[in-house]
């Protein structure tokens, strides 16, 4: 039987998890290994798992509940799976833009399974960052402030009936999302949190869904968060993640930003994404 072995990406974050097939019964130690190291690591990749759709579901289960995504158009009779596709005639990528999934719900995500089904010749990478090494670069002066703030995420401006795509004239994402009438709430959550499998402080705003600091005019809010946003951004952060057939990147949002790079054009992108029920942070 092959031992699991999980090796540091070598960038900023992220780690390489191998000797587990997802063909296969995954013991509980390896699911608990699994479990530590994506607190640890942020994010982990696992390479050559030709799996099915209710593989896919049963290893994600194995973790936590899943939490089918409002938004997202599900797969065809697997509405657990979100789809992720851009067609070669589509410009519009989904995920092309630095954010956190969920960090709008009030108990946001655990993190997402995304399995690479069809991926284009070249391009298409996701790239990692970690929040972790964001907040443990900043100075004693500016965690300390940062530790006493709460700061309010929202999807209305992303998913909801006002959200730029339907106004944008080239904006071809079409059904691939779904539901706008239902981004409605909003969340408040400590900037700096504890994650809650590593215990780690990371921080906890991303530029896809935090609209403003508690208590704080616009205009300081802005300010401060495009401050964190250019730090978190610097290439000691990053990892990313060329993607095949076969792929998958199990992240933690709680520990991490994602962004889907968009440079494929012509080309077909098919991925799989199982999202995990989270719970309430705390700082
Ligand atoms: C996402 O943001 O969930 C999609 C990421 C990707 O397609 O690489």
């Amino acid at each position: 039987m092959n031992k699991l072995t999980i090796e540091p990406s070598g960038g900023g974050v992220g780690a390489f998890v191998s000797g587990i097939d997802l063909n296969g019964k995954i013991s509980a130690d390896d699911i608990s290994s699994v479990r530590n190291a994506l607190g640890d690591h942020g994010v982990l990749f696992l390479r050559n798992q030709k799996i099915s759709s209710e593989q896919h579901i049963a290893f994600a289960e194995q973790f936590a509940e899943i939490n089918i995504n409002r938004f997202f158009t599900p797969v065809a009779d697997y509405p657990k799976i979100a789809e992720v596709r851009k067609e070669p005639d589509q410009k519009k990528n989904i995920g092309g833009g630095w954010h956190t999934d969920h960090s709008y719900d009030t108990d946001p995500a655990i993190g997402s399974i995304l399995l690479a089904l069809e991926t284009p010749p070249t391009g298409g990478d996701t790239i990692f960052a970690s929040m972790y090494s964001a907040y443990e670069t900043l100075s004693d002066g500016l965690k300390e402030t940062l530790s006493r703030l709460r700061a309010t995420h929202s999807s209305r401006h992303v998913f909801g009936p006002d959200a730029p795509r339907f106004k944008e004239k080239d904006n071809d994402i079409g059904d691939r999302l779904r539901n706008a009438d239902t981004a409605t709430q909003d969340a408040v959550h400590p900037m700096i949190i504890r994650h809650p499998i590593s215990g780690r402080k990371a921080l906890f705003v991303n530029p896809g869904f935090t609209v403003g600091i508690e208590g704080w005019a616009e205009k300081e809010s802005k300010a401060l968060l495009e401050m964190l946003y250019e730090h978190a951004k610097q290439p000691e952060h990053l990892y990313r993640f060329q993607w095949a057939p076969g792929s998958i990147a199990f992240w933690d949002n709680r520990a991490t930003w994602h962004h889907a790079v968009n440079d494929y054009h012509g080309e077909r992108r098919l991925m799989h994404r199982v999202t995990l029920r989270g719970e309430a942070l705390a700082a």
